[in-house]
């Protein structure tokens, strides 16, 4: 009987603190969520004033976001400018209409979408500005 006592007060002290860690999880487990952008991609050529949709995957999304509001900037030669071409809609819409800016012409742009942290699409380029 001696063992049988022993073997209950360690089953006992292993469902407390089994249960002591399950309480201590949170509910609801936040996460960073980094969508890969999947339009513009690498050979894509805007035009100025041209409407288009930027496109991103929303497979991976987790259920809980921290930040669910998007926020998408241009980029030129590897540096993020403070241009933003949508601002405010949902990211795991996986798509935002946006009017390509009035730009100096170039082949290195690229966008920035911000949801929980950026993530950065492709090299495109952006023609007839005219600048
Ligand atoms: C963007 O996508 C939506 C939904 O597919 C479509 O209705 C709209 O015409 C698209 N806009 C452009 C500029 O292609």
């Amino acid at each position: 009987m001696k063992f049988t006592s022993t073997f209950l007060a360690a089953t006992a002290a292993f469902v407390a603190s089994a249960l002591a860690g399950a309480s201590a999880t949170p509910l609801t487990t936040r996460t960073v969520f980094t969508p890969p952008v999947t339009y513009p991609h690498a050979g894509t050529v805007w035009f100025s004033g041209q409407t288009h949709n930027v496109t991103w995957d929303t497979s991976d999304a987790p259920s809980q976001i921290t930040n669910k509001l998007g926020r998408i900037f241009l980029r030129k030669a590897g540096i993020t400018t403070p241009l933003i071409l949508a601002e405010n809609f949902d990211i795991l819409l996986g798509r935002i209409e946006v009017e390509v800016p009035l730009v100096l012409e170039g082949t290195d742009y690229q966008l920035n979408l911000f949801g929980d942290s950026g993530n950065f699409s492709p090299e495109f380029t952006i023609q007839g500005s005219g600048i």
